[in-house]
């Protein structure tokens, strides 16, 4: 019972809903920008010495087959709360040493250093409260290893002079309730605008207990790229 009132699975529920739909609205409602985004993120990654790299919040799997691109001697293990979700990605990745966990970032079933690096795309701003999770990857990475984050950049200032604005709050969810469910959109942009800017989040994951923490804005910032390593 819990579970249910706990705000992680009422995410994950909302994204059960829309998981069949998820990818193609995905690359449409972004005009396809979104692959470009994965690609960065999976690109700053480096390897030091399991070749193991865990995706959190994997959804159905883009990063994860991103990665496999890239590094196809890698060992990729993808975990998300939502089942439905992963199934929604099912057959994205074959033949390959992947490993799809339906699991909690905040209670990451894996030994300790076990990882050398951890991604998560558009992931973090859903996970509450996100120290948790923190906690968690800090305990996973091997000493070292870094934590990639892919996120929406802050909304409190105009982007592409306010059009990206406008687009997120008012054109997106509307769109999307044609498409699919309106309520998971109105949800999206109510956690871009809630999410900190790229400079308190840098922060946060300082006082969190990662160092070298620092950022790159990708598309005129309207999603940033955060690379933080553990000690
Ligand atoms: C916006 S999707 C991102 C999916 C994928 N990373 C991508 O790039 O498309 C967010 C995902 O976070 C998952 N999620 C939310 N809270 C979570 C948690 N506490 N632990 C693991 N996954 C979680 C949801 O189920 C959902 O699949």
């Amino acid at each position: 019972m819990k579970r249910i009132e706990d705000l992680n699975y009422k995410i994950a529920l909302m994204f059960g809903e829309i998981a069949n739909r998820y990818d193609l609205l995905n690359h449409l409602l972004s005009f396809g920008v979104d692959f470009y985004w994965r690609k960065e993120l999976v690109k700053a990654v480096v390897f030091k010495k399991t070749f193991t790299i865990l995706d959190l919040a994997t959804g159905t799997f883009d990063v994860c087959k991103e990665l496999y691109k890239h590094y196809p001697y890698a060992k990729v293990i993808g975990i998300d709360l939502s089942l439905k979700m992963m199934l929604a990605g099912k057959g994205k990745i074959v033949d390959k040493p992947f490993l799809p966990v339906c699991g909690d970032a905040r209670a990451i079933p894996l030994k300790d250093e076990s990882v050398d690096g951890v991604t998560i795309a558009f992931g973090i701003r859903n996970v509450y409260p996100r120290e948790e999770a923190y906690k968690e990857i800090l305990r996973v990475l091997i000493k070292g290893g870094f934590f990639y984050v892919l996120e929406f950049g802050s909304v409190k200032r105009p982007i592409l002079g306010g059009i990206y604005n406008f687009y997120l709050s008012y054109l997106l969810p509307k769109i999307a309730s044609i498409l699919s469910k309106k309520e998971a959109y109105n949800y999206l942009a109510k956690s871009i605008s809630e999410f900190p800017t790229s400079e308190e989040f840098k922060e946060e994951l300082l006082r969190a207990g990662f160092k070298n923490a620092y950022y790159k804005p990708l598309s005129f910032g309207i999603v940033y790229l955060y690379i933080a390593q553990k000690s």
